[in-house]
């Protein structure tokens, strides 16, 4: 008896960098989550600047340095609510709750003066 064990290839190799890329998010924003006070918004703010430079010279990405807290958190809150559909944004401003959004909003409009 000579079953022919041969290794197959189990691993296939699919595109995950999409949901690998969603996944870090996730965890980069609920582990921010856990920040409190004033660090709090400087902690999110780090995390948007992963892809809006903080300098404000993005290139592609529209900046946010310059834009005003309330057009920062309204702009946030339209992500969340699916108003201004983008799906980076949507998944982003999904994560934060109300209080984050107006830390953020706060830090990054201080950052544009
Ligand atoms: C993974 C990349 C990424 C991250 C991280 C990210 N953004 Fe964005 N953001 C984008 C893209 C792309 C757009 C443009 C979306 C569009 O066209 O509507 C955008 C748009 C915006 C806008 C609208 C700008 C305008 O002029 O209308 C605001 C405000 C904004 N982001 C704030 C933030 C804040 C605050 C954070 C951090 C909490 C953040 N973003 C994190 C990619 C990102």
């Amino acid at each position: 008896m000579t079953a022919k064990l041969r290794n197959r290839r189990v691993f296939s190799t699919r595109p995950v960098a999409r949901s690998a890329i969603a996944t870090a998010l996730v965890l980069l924003f609920s582990q921010s989550g856990a920040a409190v006070g004033a660090d709090q918004g400087a902690q999110l703010a780090a995390t948007c600047a992963s892809c809006h430079r903080l300098d404000g010279h993005d290139k592609g990405i529209p900046p946010i340095i310059g834009l005003g807290e309330q057009r920062l958190s309204s702009a946030l809150l339209a992500y969340r609510g699916s108003e201004s559909p983008n799906h980076i944004m949507h998944a982003i401003a999904l994560s934060l709750s109300d209080e984050e959004i107006a830390s953020v909003a706060r830090y990054v409009a201080a950052q544009g003066k």
